[in-house]
């Protein structure tokens, strides 16, 4: 499973970046508003950190301004994932972008239907959001468990990112199924590695080899 981070703050993506976990980033408009930064230098400087593909949002709802947008992010590097919205002008420009040899992210994702047609228009990922579909009390873990089937049935490629991630659960439940990439904001990455008896389990160690004297260098 691919790890993304979903967070437009440079300083959180260098600390994740140097774990070596790091895959990819995801952003949106509302990420790029929290991070207080120009869209095109904050992208650039997320690109020039992280090797893998970094998702920048276009924000026009009409395909040919789409295309105009996504040709401007393309340009901030080749890193650089063009991330539509899950609308029919959305998934003709996703069409035409990968079909240009251009990373997609279809975003936006709420049904099984919606990721069988970002599949048909041939999108490097799908973005079903789960923590959203909580919130209105539908199981988004049931909507990637829908999608993997759909996909693995017609062995579509288009990989599924699961994103509106809330909690170290859903890091769980998403591997379960099968999704393909999780983004995650900072802080629910971090979280993953956390266990009450791997720090009560160090500590124990520690203090018993204190007591032994010796030193490994
Ligand atoms: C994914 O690409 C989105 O940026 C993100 O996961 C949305 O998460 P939210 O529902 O917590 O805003």
């Amino acid at each position: 499973m691919k790890f993304f981070v979903d967070t437009a703050d440079i300083k959180e993506i260098a600390e994740m970046n140097d774990t070596g976990l790091l895959d990819g980033v995801t952003t949106n408009p509302s990420l790029i508003m929290k991070s207080g930064r120009d869209i095109m230098e904050v992208t650039k400087e997320i690109c020039d950190l992280v090797e893998g593909p970094v998702s920048a949002e276009v924000t026009a709802t009409e395909y040919a301004d789409m295309m105009k947008e996504a040709a401007v992010l393309a340009k901030i590097a080749d890193n650089i994932c063009i991330k539509l919205p899950l609308t029919m002008d959305g998934l003709k420009a996703c069409k035409a972008l990968t079909s240009d040899g251009h990373k997609t992210n279809v975003t936006l994702c709420f049904s099984a239907n919606q990721a069988l047609l970002a599949a048909k228009a041939g999108a490097t990922f799908v973005s079903p959001f789960i923590g959203r579909l909580d919130d209105m009390a539908v199981d988004g873990m049931d909507l990637i468990a829908d999608i993997r089937i759909i996909y693995d049935n017609y062995d579509f490629k288009t990989e599924i990112l699961a994103a509106s991630i809330r909690t170290v659960d859903h890091v769980k439940q998403a591997a379960l199924i099968g999704a393909d990439v999780v983004t995650a904001p900072p802080a629910t990455l971090k979280a993953l590695v956390k266990h009450p008896l791997t720090d009560k389990g160090l500590a124990a160690f520690l203090a018993d080899w204190a007591k032994t004297g010796q030193s490994i260098t």
